[in-house]
């Protein structure tokens, strides 16, 4: 080959990676490990990036569990990362939104940072006014887990384990908690939670990405969303589930029909003020609990399509509320209010506390297990 073809043929790849959008490299494998820096007390972390082989890739590191990139095609073919994030370990370890964390022991609030077993009463750490959050002060989101790479028959995989004292963060048992990511071919990324106690506990594991479909726009109150569920769990002034599973027919709470993110969010409505926007548990209609449909979003100007489906009987739908342009995320961007949502697959909040919602309780011999599916496609 001339200099002049090979100076041509690398030129036109890198006109094809511009117009593509695609930033990262090419992977030569499946799975490429990378080193993604050290805690403040000296823990190496590492990056996990997935590939599939549309082109879809997949960026995880055992900091937290954490998602840190998703890069999916538009309908045009270009692609971009469409999670909230930060462009090093630094930011993880200082965020308190949560970006694309593992989240445990418990997946939104416990009131009052308290519950009772078999008589016993538990008092967690209370890190969100009177109540516990997102598995307390240290949860899931800020431990080191150990990682490996584990060949999954459905595509490049990672698995995360962590063990949880008893006692951590006032819960009850030793827990040995698994997290397993999957990249597949069909451009879903898959995951799968397990764990096992010695003690009777409760137990609430997550994602909480937070996704844009179109992240060169400002907000998601364009994108349309699916929702499907009957119900709702209308909460308090602490957001707090009241114990009601209202129906949604006639609220701004119907999602199942395909409605924008912001078509009724600033309307006048108790629930809505309450949660300063959407961020509230649904209640999946209950088709056998296998992995089920729970919602669709569509993004119209890119194309990009978000299906999530889960085992749980719940999905907390949080439109961002709480962002509020402070933290300096990926490439310096400052992500501001409802410029994400989240679709946290859950069972409901407070279920300690209420015990007529699905139980959340882990038993010693038990396995704990469920599956949430993101799938990427466009239209
Ligand atoms: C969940 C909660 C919200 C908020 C976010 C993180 O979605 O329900 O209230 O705490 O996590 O900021």
């Amino acid at each position: 080959m001339s200099t002049w073809i090979r100076l041509f043929a690398v030129a036109s790849m890198f006109i094809v990676v511009l117009l593509s959008g695609e930033t990262s490299t090419v992977l030569a494998k499946p799975t490429e490990k990378t080193s993604f820096g050290k805690t403040p007390d000296g823990q190496n972390v590492d990056l996990y990036t997935l590939a599939n082989k549309n082109g879809m890739q997949v960026a995880i590191t055992n900091f937290g569990g954490i998602v840190v990139r998703i890069k999916t095609a538009d309908r045009q073919g270009k692609t971009d990362d469409v999670v909230l994030g930060y462009d090093s370990l630094d930011g993880y370890v200082n965020d308190t939104a949560y970006f694309g964390a593992v989240i445990g022991r418990y997946g939104n609030r416990i009131a009052l940072g308290k519950f009772t077993l078999d008589g016993a009463t538990y008092t967690l750490a209370r890190n969100n006014g009177e109540n516990s959050l997102h598995g307390g002060i240290k949860g899931f989101n800020k431990a080191v887990w150990q990682a490996r790479e584990v060949a999954a028959k459905d595509g490049p995989s990672v698995e995360l384990t962590h063990t949880s004292k008893d006692g951590e963060e006032g819960y009850p048992g030793n827990l040995s908690v698994k997290v397993v990511y999957t990249l597949t071919d069909r451009n879903e990324l898959k995951i799968d939670y397990s764990a096992t106690t010695d003690k009777k506990t409760v137990l609430n594991l997550t994602n909480h990405s937070y996704f844009n479909l179109n992240p060169g726009g400002s907000d998601v109150l364009q994108h349309v969303l699916m929702i499907q569920a009957d119900k709702f769990t209308p909460v308090d002034a602490g957001l707090i589930p009241t114990g009601e599973l209202r129906s949604v027919a006639g609220t701004r709470f119907d999602f199942r029909k395909p409605t924008a993110i912001g078509a009724r969010i600033d309307q006048d409505d108790e629930q809505l003020k309450l949660g300063k926007g959407y961020d509230h548990n649904f209640v999946l209609n209950d088709k056998g609990r296998e992995v089920e449909l729970a919602a669709r979003v569509v993004e119209p100007t890119t194309g990009r399509v978000l299906e999530v489906l889960t085992s749980e009987p719940g999905v907390q739908f949080y439109s961002g509320n709480f962002l509020d342009g402070s933290a300096r995320g990926k490439g310096g961007k400052m992500y501001g209010r409802r410029s994400a949502f989240c679709l946290e697959t859950q069972h409901f909040p407070d279920s300690p506390n209420h015990p007529k919602f699905p139980s959340t309780e882990l038993k010693p011999g038990e396995k704990y297990h469920t599956t949430t599916i993101y799938r990427f496609s466009k239209q």
